[in-house]
């Protein structure tokens, strides 16, 4: 089925700061060589001490409205994909609102991990057909920087930080818009990647403080079997439900968490290596923000034309995954 609504704007916001595998090397045990073998990261953004996710997410947010000719006032949603945020109450939305300046409009977190951006598009998708929305903001950050044990080998090399925003809004045209999706969850699986401790389960303390229980805790092995599974899975899904092959996508954007998860995926899928777009070796994994910012980068390296089918695919803590095909 064809929702009337199309990606009328993108924007990022990258934090400048640029950390490389080199200066890595001195903080862990570890190698350029190694890192870009295992996952192809090469650099990575890192926020500065002061920043929030909602200080990345505002500048985004306006890069978006201003790449689609929207003011501000006209967003009616917010929609704020992240799973860094500023505070556990109010929402990273709203603290974005403030930033921003704006009241009025709905503002709310999808907590979704990686898939978090997808999972928002899918919600942004309903408002609009279901006429309670013609603007939504879908907005994505995080501050993972903030999140990792940097002491830690297995981890804090993966992870980088960002975020972007797609203004998406109803529209007539009926060559544009989602042509099919999926989304989905597998709560059985949420410790295989998780933050411990600072919520309701276990409030920070001196002891989860001592037991570093407040970073990502990761069995690396088993998110990457369960990542190329759920996303291949879910990407052959969506591409049968629009009746499309492999063939037919123009371009892929798996989520960008490990160059051997994407390259796995796209083979899985049988779509070529040069329609498959990659971040991941200059930004890392930016879990939420990954899709929207290679969308984004997509764009502005010409890689997108009218008409093209898009196929985006993640899978994220929880674990949960989706895919959405677009016709951009
Ligand atoms: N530098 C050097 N050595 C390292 C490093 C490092 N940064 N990290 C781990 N090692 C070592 C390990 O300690 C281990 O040594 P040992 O055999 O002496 O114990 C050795 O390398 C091999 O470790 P493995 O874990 O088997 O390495 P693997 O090839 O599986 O790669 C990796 C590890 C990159 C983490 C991989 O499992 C992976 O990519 N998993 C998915 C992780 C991921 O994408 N997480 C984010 C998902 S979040 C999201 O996007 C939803």
């Amino acid at each position: 089925m064809i929702h009337s609504f199309e990606v009328r704007g993108t924007g990022i916001f990258m934090p400048p700061r640029v950390l490389t595998n080199q200066e890595i090397e001195s903080m862990v045990d570890t190698s350029d060589q190694w890192i870009v073998e295992r996952t192809g990261i090469s650099e990575r953004r890192i926020a500065s001490a002061e920043t929030s996710t909602s200080d990345l997410i505002a500048p985004a947010v306006r890069n978006a409205c201003e790449d689609a000719g929207l003011a501000l006032e006209e967003v009616d949603t917010l929609l704020v994909a992240t799973s860094t945020p500023d505070t556990m109450f109010p929402s990273t939305a709203c603290w974005v609102q403030e930033r921003l300046g704006i009241r009025g409009p709905a503002a709310l977190d999808v907590a979704a991990g990686c898939t978090g951006w997808l999972y928002a598009l899918e919600l942004a998708g309903a408002l609009i057909s279901s006429g309670r929305a013609r603007n939504v903001v879908v907005a994505a950050g995080e501050v993972m920087s903030k999140v990792v044990d940097w002491t830690d080998r297995r981890t804090c090399v993966l992870f980088g930080d960002g975020a972007a925003a797609a203004v998406v809004s109803a529209t007539d045209r009926e060559d544009a818009g989602v042509l099919a999706s999926n989304w989905g969850a597998d709560g059985t699986l949420a410790q295989i990647l998780y933050q411990p401790a600072g919520g309701t389960q276990r409030p920070a303390s001196a002891e989860t403080i001592a037991e570093k229980a407040h970073v990502v805790h990761m069995d690396g092995g088993a998110v990457f079997r369960q990542a190329v599974r759920a996303m291949s899975t879910s990407a052959k899904q969506a591409l049968e439900s629009a009746s499309l092959t492999p063939t037919d996508v123009d371009l892929m954007i798996p989520h960008q968490a490990n160059i051997r998860i994407i390259e796995a995926t796209r083979s899985r899928v049988g779509v070529p290596l040069e329609r498959t777009f990659n971040t991941v070796s200059r930004y890392g994994n930016v879990s939420a923000a990954t899709i929207p910012i290679a969308l984004h980068e997509a764009k502005t390296a010409g890689k997108l034309n009218p008409g093209d089918r898009v196929l985006l695919t993640s899978f994220g803590t929880g674990l949960t995954w989706a895919s959405t095909v677009l016709r951009w």
